[in-house]
């Protein structure tokens, strides 16, 4: 990585079109060649990963949405680490919420899938957070700490070093809803993630892992995430289908000085 601020666009199942993700992607390359202390991960719809090119944008990689937890065989309809590294990917997001909840994805089977994403040279982007029921009933901690632990589970120290894995808090609740949590509380999070890896994996991979939040953000909190939340990055969803959001969400960030 270039720089040391990460921003990840998480287009879901957006724009309808290539012609518009044409469009999009160009808007963010152009984005990228300007601020290049930013790291910028696009995870548009599989479809289309192979159809753009990063060239030109040293700061600039692509990442699969999901993958499968097999690299090949009879699994309709589901997508190989191999093939996404194939079509240019750099990054896998793993365990997103609405993988886990719409699809029902396990910790286990985020477990198998992140196991496999090493294996294969894929940097997981592993999501955990937690729902509006668990954060009700203040089990916020105890949620990150069982997705962390039961995702790392089997994963050997050798295979974590500081430039091969990524985590993103994303609280369920603050997704898509235009809901944010406040910065302490997003910087309480941060802090017990680090402290669970440096118990897995010790202090070094704990204290560099670079850890991103993500859930309704936008060109005005951007910033506050980086700076008051000591979040190494952010993973967007809605405003990074949007080129003038998205690219008003890597310039606030790209004055802050980490
Ligand atoms: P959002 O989505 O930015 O639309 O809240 C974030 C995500 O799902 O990663």
């Amino acid at each position: 990585m270039i720089g040391e601020k990460i921003v990840v666009a998480n287009w879901k199942m957006n724009p309808p079109t290539f012609s518009e993700a044409e469009a999009l992607f160009s808007a963010v390359k152009k984005a990228a060649k300007k601020t290049e202390n930013i790291n910028i991960i696009v995870a548009p719809p599989a479809i289309w990963l192979s159809r753009f090119k990063t060239g030109g944008a040293g700061n600039l990689e692509l990442a699969g949405q999901d993958m499968a937890y097999e690299e090949k065989g009879a699994l309709t309809g589901e997508i190989s680490p191999l093939m996404l590294k194939d079509a240019g990917a750099k990054y896998a997001i793993i365990g997103h919420s609405e993988r886990r909840s719409n699809f029902g994805e396990t910790d286990e089977i985020i477990n198998k899938k992140l196991i496999l994403a090493l294996k294969s040279r894929l940097i997981p982007i592993l999501c955990v957070g937690e729902s509006l029921e668990e954060k009700r009933v203040d089990k916020t901690p105890e949620i990150i700490k069982l997705q962390l632990t039961k995702a790392l589970e089997s994963v050997r120290q050798k295979q974590v070093q500081v430039d091969n894995l990524l985590i993103a808090y994303e609280p369920v609740w603050a997704i898509g809803s235009g809901i944010t949590p406040s910065y302490d509380d997003v910087l309480s999070v941060n802090l017990l993630i680090r402290k669970t890896i440096n118990s897995i994996y010790g202090r070094k991979i704990a204290e560099k892992i670079p850890l991103l939040y993500g859930g309704s953000v936008n060109g005005k909190n951007a910033g506050g995430f980086m700076e008051k939340s000591r979040a190494d990055g952010l993973l967007v969803g809605g405003a990074s289908v949007s080129a003038e959001e998205f690219v008003n969400i890597i310039e606030s960030i790209s004055v802050y000085d980490f």
